[in-house]
């Protein structure tokens, strides 16, 4: 890290995205699941890059949730096996790039060899400030939720559960793949995030996508509960 450069917190919008869409691509191909889950390994490292182009500052990544144990094992061990890879490949251009790499999820059922990957990647990524890309492997956020409301000393208000789950509020919601749900993603953090649901499939998910995504969320009002911006300024 260049010492002389001061660190500073990524601006720009918290973009979240379901990448849904793997196997119905890979499907009408004809090829295996597999297939389509590494054309969605190549989809975020596609992502990422426009997510930094496109002045995104945080993007939190739903890669495998945990109900997703519940596929078949092969399956779930092609994705660990791919994550490991992804966190091969990709680390070094993280790092070039600028962006800091972190996980959400548990972390006690992941294969062992995994962990020191991860936290190599955290690690020597921390000083990335351009993006800060948060990957979601085994997340729940139900469980999350009940994990931080379970802590010892855990106080019951907003800005205390905000806090305990160390995520900022979600300003856009992707999800690709054409389901209109949430599949229990970031719930507390999507209190007023602007959803968008598109029927590309996350493997052909590109920075064009990226950028009518954020054009439409850029062309929404949002109101937080209050009035739109023309009632309330004539009082
Ligand atoms: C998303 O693609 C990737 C993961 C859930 C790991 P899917 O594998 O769910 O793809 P579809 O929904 O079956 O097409
Ligand atoms: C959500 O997709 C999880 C990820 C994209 C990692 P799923 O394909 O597992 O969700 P459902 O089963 O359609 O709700
Ligand atoms: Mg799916």
């Amino acid at each position: 890290m260049n010492r002389s450069v001061p660190y500073t917190f990524p601006c720009g919008i918290h973009a979240a995205i379901i990448m849904d869409g793997n196997g119905r691509w890979a499907l009408r191909r004809g090829l295996p699941r597999l297939a389509g889950h590494r054309a969605g390994a190549e989809a975020l490292r596609r992502t990422v890059e426009a997510a930094v182009d496109q002045g995104i500052g945080t993007l939190t990544v739903y890669a495998f949730s945990s109900d997703n144990w519940n596929r078949p094992k092969e399956e779930v061990g092609a994705l660990m096996q791919l994550l490991r890879t992804w966190l091969r490949s990709e680390m070094r251009r993280c790092v070039d790039n600028g962006v800091r790499v972190t996980f959400i999820g548990r972390r006690d059922r992941l294969p062992r060899l995994l962990l020191p990957a991860i936290e190599e990647c955290e690690s020597r990524t921390a000083p990335g400030a351009r993006l800060h890309l948060r990957l979601a492997v085994d997340y729940s956020a139900r469980d999350q939720l009940l994990e931080a409301a379970r802590r010892p000393g855990a106080t019951a208000n907003r800005a205390a559960l905000s806090h305990a789950l160390g995520s900022p509020d979600v300003d856009l919601l992707i999800r690709t793949g054409g389901e209109q749900r949430l599949s229990d993603f970031l719930l507390w953090e999507c209190a007023y995030a602007e959803l968008y649901f598109t029927p590309r499939l996350w493997p052909d998910f590109s920075a064009e996508d990226l950028s009518q995504a954020l054009a439409e969320f850029y062309a929404r009002e949002r109101r937080f509960g209050g009035l739109p911006a023309v009632v309330s300024s004539r009082g």
